[in-house]
């Protein structure tokens, strides 16, 4: 943790090598930042841009805590530089809600229970995001698909599966 923002950064040790520019839009917000080159991109989301809903588990690159949505495609920002963000369109947890207003897909897990310590449900609500974005008709066997890569270690699985396809049902019929 850091002494500087109030505890909540995630250390990083900085290279020593000149930063370099980052360009990219972050829940629909144009970002201009200089970054440490050796800056992953879920220290960047902590440390600059203050997004603390993306969890670190592994930080390896094995857990899915740390789920986000890049250039619409579901990456672990844990093993991701930073600087390979740039001019990418990103999407964390943060920007799945509308302004005060929860998205369908978090009210489902709130509704079934999908959370217990809640450490994994940012980046199973991303994974879950990116497949209804793709698939909004999925199988029970195309969501666990689809959240193979997110470790709950409560074991809240079946839930979790509930709530996406319940939420896959909602969007289908908003979309009517
Ligand atoms: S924290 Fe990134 S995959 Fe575990
Ligand atoms: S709810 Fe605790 S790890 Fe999933």
């Amino acid at each position: 943790m850091c002494d500087k923002h109030n505890g909540n950064c995630f250390e990083y040790t900085i290279s020593g090598m000149p930063p370099v520019p980052l360009n990219c839009v972050v829940n629909g917000e144009d970002v201009h930042k200089m970054v440490d080159p050796t800056m992953t991109l879920l220290q960047f989301l902590h440390n600059e841009l203050k997004l603390f809903g993306t969890k670190e588990g592994c930080g390896e690159g094995e857990c899915g805590a740390c789920t986000i949505i890049m250039n619409g495609k579901t990456v672990n920002s844990c093993i991701v530089l930073a600087i390979e963000a740039e001019d990418a369109n990103i999407l964390t947890v943060e920007g799945l809600a509308e302004g005060n207003e929860l998205s369908i897909l978090q009210q489902e897990f709130i509704k079934y229970d999908a959370l217990q310590c809640g450490f994994c449900t940012p980046g199973m609500l991303m994974s879950a995001r990116e497949l209804l974005d793709r698939n909004s008709d999925p199988s029970e066997k195309e969501i666990k698909e689809a959240l193979a890569g997110n470790f709950c270690r409560c074991t809240g699985y079946v839930p979790i599966i509930n709530a996406v396809k319940a939420a896959a049902k909602r969007e289908r019929e908003e979309l009517k």
